[in-house]
């Protein structure tokens, strides 16, 4: 495809979407405080976007779709809202199952999850049994994830291993990571207007594409989602070459 091909996809085309997307779901407090709403509000319709979202990305074929739902650092809010995080990520996981089925969506999780609630745990070990068989897709949760501790736990797993540090390559440590079974995203895309990774899969994002929203997560639409992988496409990853190579490799492809 050469470059004026390129510039000339127009954002109601069907385009091929990236097969790993992550996404940090932000802006849902001060959405639901610009509408005098308690914070909760926000997350509430921030969980009605995740259905949407999901289903979006499921039928356009996205094979992983990360979405960052509670970081670590995220315990340090106010119980209240915690609490309500938790209830409505327990109501999540038992209301999606039968569409999760469905729709052969396979939940994953990655974090430290063990640090939820004893009910939420439980309602997530059962969503993640009940999906295993499912190929379609990976919709791959980050539950009290944080990308420091995370490289922290692949390096405490590595260094288990026995294997001797001069044997360490990249891989060594990209297999312990949690997200070793799903791969790095291809693009990364924060709503909420901030731009910032905030702790999210700070190893896997060395070569991602990013995108940032002014949007507030319970705004998103698929239509822009839509928009966003049309843009995407159009990007060249050069992965440290130059232009003239990555276009004669297309050529080649
Ligand atoms: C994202 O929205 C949801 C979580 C962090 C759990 P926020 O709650 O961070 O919303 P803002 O950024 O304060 O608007
Ligand atoms: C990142 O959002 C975490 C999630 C979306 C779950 P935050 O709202 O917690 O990030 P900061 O604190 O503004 O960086
Ligand atoms: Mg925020």
């Amino acid at each position: 495809m050469t470059v004026t091909e390129l510039k000339t996809i127009r954002t109601d085309q069907v385009v091929p979407p990236p097969p790993i997307l992550a996404i940090i779901m932000d802006g849902n407090g001060r959405w639901a405080q610009a509408r005098g709403l308690p914070r909760e509000e926000g997350h509430r319709e921030g969980a009605k976007v995740v259905r949407n979202i999901t289903e979006y990305c499921r039928e356009a074929g996205v094979k992983t779709l990360y979405l960052y739902a509670f970081s670590e650092q995220n315990w340090c809010r106010p119980p209240e809202e915690i609490a309500a995080l938790m209830g409505l990520l327990e109501e999540f996981l038992i209301e999606e199952i039968p569409t999760m089925l469905e729709n052969g969506i396979r939940l994953g999780v990655i974090g430290d999850p063990a640090r939820l609630p004893e009910e939420t745990r439980a309602a997530l070990a059962r969503a993640l049994e009940a999906t295993r068989s499912c190929t379609e897709m990976n919709l791959v949760l980050s539950l009290s994830y944080g990308g420091r501790e995370e490289l922290v736990r692949a390096a405490v797993r590595l260094a288990k291993t026995g294997l001797a540090p001069e044997q360490w390559r990249e891989s060594s440590l990209a297999n312990q990571l949690d997200t070793a079974p799903y791969g790095d995203p291809d693009l990364l895309i924060r709503t909420g207007g901030e731009m910032r990774l905030s702790n999210f899969l700070l190893w896997q994002c060395s070569y991602c594409e990013l995108h940032f929203s002014q949007t507030p997560w319970p705004a998103f639409e698929r239509e822009e989602l839509r928009d966003i992988f049309a843009l995407y496409v159009q990007r060249q990853r050069r992965f440290g070459q130059t232009p003239g190579q990555v276009w004669a490799k297309e050529r080649v492809r």
